[in-house]
């Protein structure tokens, strides 16, 4: 509630979305975490650019649009930026497309410049001016991540917004990716006060950083898990924000992930070839046949199968992987990982299997209907993160019986526990980063997997997790409420 008594009114900007558009977690986030807040009471509202297919994909699932009769203008490189405004209800929640040649490119670019940079700063401005077009001013803008970073930079020292009023709140889902680029010709096209570029705001070594930007600029501060709320304030795993992050503390808290435990059910979930859950397991022996089976493995075995569903990137810890596969094809379980990302590790990953025809297959991809498959049709799954923000992957696991095997860092530290610490658990964790780390943990699941009373039991341990937003978008709305003091 505000002071006047009214709900809080919050403007979710985020440039992923699921289902429409998504790389990683944070689409899932922004797909699911509004629904969930708007149970809670809170007015919140979608603002995301409408990527090429998003629209398209908006039709495809049948939901109704209309076109907001005003155009959102953003004056930024000494030009004007228009998007016309597409509302549709996304699972009750108001959400706004904006559609405009800003958004014609790849989502993401692979090298960050002015250039490449600048539809994230017109997005944030675009964002800012939605409220005169759909006569709805939120008393919060809730960023999420360097994409929608300028928005709270632009609140505290953009020429024109520094008068809108509103506060924000920056949640970081990864603070490895800082949207670093050259001041010039940024400083002068954006609109930014001169001194919004100091070492105590958004200048990093000579360059404009816009997640440093953002912590520093935003009202509140958030994180995905508790643990890593902690870790970003060390050296170890932000890339060098740690200082700003430790100085920023207290506005920084640390709230759960969630899921949309609709959309990720074993036994309703259309992309599986037979349901399952916790009262009747049986259909998951049918999800593991068919997935051997598009492995080109045999059906029938007995071996325990690993999966992996992940972006290839150094975070996520697959040179470790790639570097045990002998050892992981001697313990006789087969490895399937389905993911894309840089060239050293699919490459690693590709010679792993050529050298293991036998137990280690990759599908290479993002593929959302095999992903489900994945994770219904595995019996162990890996994620040897180097450092995870929260992670959700292990989380949707869990919630089709899939047992993980993880490191025991950020919020995998927060959702899985050792089945072997005397109040038992729903997984398998280890701590040192390496391959014999990595593998203590996962040759004690192989093991206990031929256990099958014992492997039912943790199994079954993950599948009653309460993994719903319900606990965690309680505490996002009262950080709201803190704001609104
Ligand atoms: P991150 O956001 O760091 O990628 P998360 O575990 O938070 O990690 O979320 C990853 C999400 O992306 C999960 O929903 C996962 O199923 C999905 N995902 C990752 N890689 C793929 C892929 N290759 N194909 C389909 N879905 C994928
Ligand atoms: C990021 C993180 C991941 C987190 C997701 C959603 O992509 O890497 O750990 O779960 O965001 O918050």
């Amino acid at each position: 509630m505000t002071k006047s008594g009214s709900a809080v009114k919050v403007l979710f900007v985020t440039t992923e979305l699921a289902p429409f558009s998504k790389v990683g977690g944070l689409g899932d986030v922004a797909g699911s975490l509004p629904k969930a807040l708007r149970q809670a009471g809170v007015d919140v509202r979608v603002v995301t650019p409408a990527w090429p297919g998003v629209l398209e994909s908006v039709a495809a699932s049948g939901l109704k649009t209309t076109t907001v009769k005003t155009k959102v203008y953003a004056a930024y490189d000494w030009r004007i930026h228009s998007a016309t405004v597409i509302k549709a209800d996304v699972k009750g929640v108001p959400t706004y497309f904006l559609k405009a040649e800003d958004y014609t490119g790849d989502m993401y670019p692979s090298q960050l410049n002015f250039w490449t940079a600048s539809p994230f700063a017109v997005f944030c401005m675009q964002a800012l001016e939605l409220k005169d077009a759909i006569e709805w001013e939120p008393d919060i803008y809730h960023c999420h991540d360097w994409t929608s970073a300028f928005l709270p930079c632009a609140l505290a020292w953009h020429r024109h917004y520094r008068q809108t009023s509103g506060k924000s709140i920056m949640t970081l889902h990864n603070v490895a990716y800082q949207g670093i680029f050259e001041p010039s010709p940024f400083l002068e096209a954006s609109g930014l006060e001169p001194w919004s570029f100091s070492s105590s705001t958004m200048e990093f070594y000579g360059q404009v950083n816009l997640l440093k930007g953002g912590i520093v600029a935003a009202t509140a501060v958030s994180t995905v898990s508790p643990t890593y709320a902690g870790e970003i304030q060390t050296y170890e795993s932000t890339r060098e924000l740690s200082g700003i992050l430790y100085q920023q503390r207290s506005k920084l808290r640390g709230i759960l992930n969630g899921l949309d435990t609709k959309f990720w059910d074993p036994n309703g979930d259309k992309a599986i070839p037979a349901k399952f859950s916790p009262k009747d397991l049986k259909g998951k022996a049918a999800c593991k046949r068919a997935l051997l089976e598009r492995a080109g493995f045999d059906p029938d075995t007995d071996a325990p199968v690993i999966v992996c569903v992940s972006r290839l990137v150094e975070q996520k810890g697959f040179d470790m992987v790639f570097n045990a596969a002998h050892q992981i094809a001697e313990t006789g379980a087969k490895l399937l990982i389905l993911g894309s990302g840089n060239d050293w590790i699919e490459n690693g990953i590709i010679q792993a299997a050529e050298a293991n025809p036998q137990s280690i297959k990759l599908f290479k991809g993002y593929d959302e209907p095999l992903s489900h498959l994945m994770y219904a049709g595995g019996d162990i799954f890996l994620m040897p993160s180097v450092f995870e923000p929260c992670g959700l992957s292990q989380m949707i696991s869990m919630r089709y019986g899939t047992v993980p095997v993880v490191r025991e860092v950020g919020g995998l530290r927060d959702t899985v526990f050792d089945v072997d610490r005397p109040e038992g658990g729903n997984g398998f964790t280890f701590q040192t980063c390496d391959v014999d780390g990595m593998m203590w943990a996962l040759r004690r699941a192989v093991e206990r997997y031929r256990d099958k009373a014992a492997w039912k039991k943790i199994m079954l341990e993950g599948m009653r997790e309460d993994f719903t937003w319900d606990k965690s978008a309680g505490l996002y709305k009262d950080m709201y409420e803190d704001l609104m003091q």
